[in-house]
């Protein structure tokens, strides 16, 4: 049996078994609703239900609060219709005709950039071309069956090379490896592209790019797409960490400032006492902006990094700065221990 879903404020239409997810059933009508881990995790995929019943399916707690259920919302990757449905969903795009393929890939270098921090780099097969948008992720494919995301740092016309940022989780099951046995040369398998954190190129407004630690690597894309493109939006970059080493790529985003026109990069730090020596900016990277940024209604902001940081971001830019809700793009990461 299938239901009717419709889409407010744009009315497309797309069917949805009672077995399947909102976005799968969105994807599979060739509809791109904003997503990240498809895992009931990130809340990239949070939206209203403005009519009809749905069941939740299992998600985790931190990513849909007691009060965005009392208000009707749900996470789309996860919720399945009981009913036909319509749902508020903004920033829905005709999902385009870039397929998503499991591969097979080489370890080509590994860079350790911080104690935490590894640039792992992956070599495709001679005869795979592998085309993504830039802010876009993979999913390696692990031996047991599980999957571990990450953003594709580099941009779609200088692909012959995958790059990734890979934070070190303390105890994980992946990340370790890692840092400590993974090898150049060594085979690895990866889903992808997914995702639709993308740089929308049409818009002609300033652009303000914001991250958190490794969130530094989609945004990397994001700006050397662009630059690849000509396009002549200003740019500003926020890069928050604790200390200065989590800035692992510090030289190259002041280099972009030094040769992009219209290019402003502002490191900030949280974690430093006040006789640290540091002479820029500290605290909260997004109330950094905040306090450049008063009135971002005519901007567009593209922010990466931990769900706290992402949901504190949606939450101060639109309701202190008046950025238009469409107008915030976000891809928020977990970090998986199982
Ligand atoms: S919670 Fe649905 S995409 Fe992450």
């Amino acid at each position: 049996m299938s239901f009717q879903i419709s889409l407010q404020p744009d009315g497309q239409q797309f069917p949805a078994t009672a077995d399947q997810s909102l976005l799968d059933a969105a994807l599979a009508a060739g509809l791109l609703l904003p997503y990240g881990c498809r895992d009931g995790a990130c809340g990239a995929c949070k939206g209203k239900v403005l009519s009809g019943s749905f069941e939740h399916g299992a998600i985790c707690a931190g990513a849909l609060s007691d009060a965005d259920r009392a208000a009707g919302m749900a996470l789309f990757c996860r919720a399945q219709a009981r009913s036909d449905l319509v749902l508020e969903a903004r920033n829905v795009r005709r999902a385009d005709d870039i397929p998503v393929k499991k591969l097979p890939c080489r370890v080509h270098s590994l860079k350790r950039v911080a104690d935490d921090v590894m640039i792992l780099e992956l070599r495709l097969p001679a005869s795979e071309r592998f085309a993504f948008r830039a802010g876009q992720y993979i999913d390696l494919l692990l031996a047991d069956g599980r999957r571990r995301s990450f953003s594709i740092a580099n941009a779609p016309h200088d692909a012959e090379l995958l790059e990734l940022h890979i934070r070190l989780v303390p105890g994980g099951q992946f990340t370790p490896h890692v840092f400590d046995g993974m090898k150049e040369r060594d085979i690895l398998r990866f889903e992808g592209p997914l995702g639709s954190f993308t740089l929308d190129e049409h818009a002609d407004t300033p652009i303000v790019l914001l991250c958190g630690g490794t969130g530094f690597a989609p945004i990397k894309s994001i700006v050397e797409h662009a630059r690849h493109l000509g396009i002549r939006r200003p740019m500003a970059l926020y890069w928050g960490a604790r200390q200065a080493d989590g800035l692992y790529l510090d030289a190259l985003a002041r280099e972009w400032a030094a040769s992009i026109p219209d290019f402003r990069y502002i490191p900030v730090l949280s974690g430093l006492s006040d006789n640290d020596g540091w002479q820029g900016r500290r605290g909260l990277v997004h109330e950094a902006l905040m306090a450049d940024f008063p009135d971002l209604s005519a901007h567009q902001v593209y922010a990466c990094g931990a769900p706290a940081m992402i949901e504190a971001a949606r939450a101060d830019l639109s309701g202190r700065c008046a950025l238009p809700a469409e107008a915030f793009f976000a891809d928020s990461f977990t970090f998986s221990t199982t």
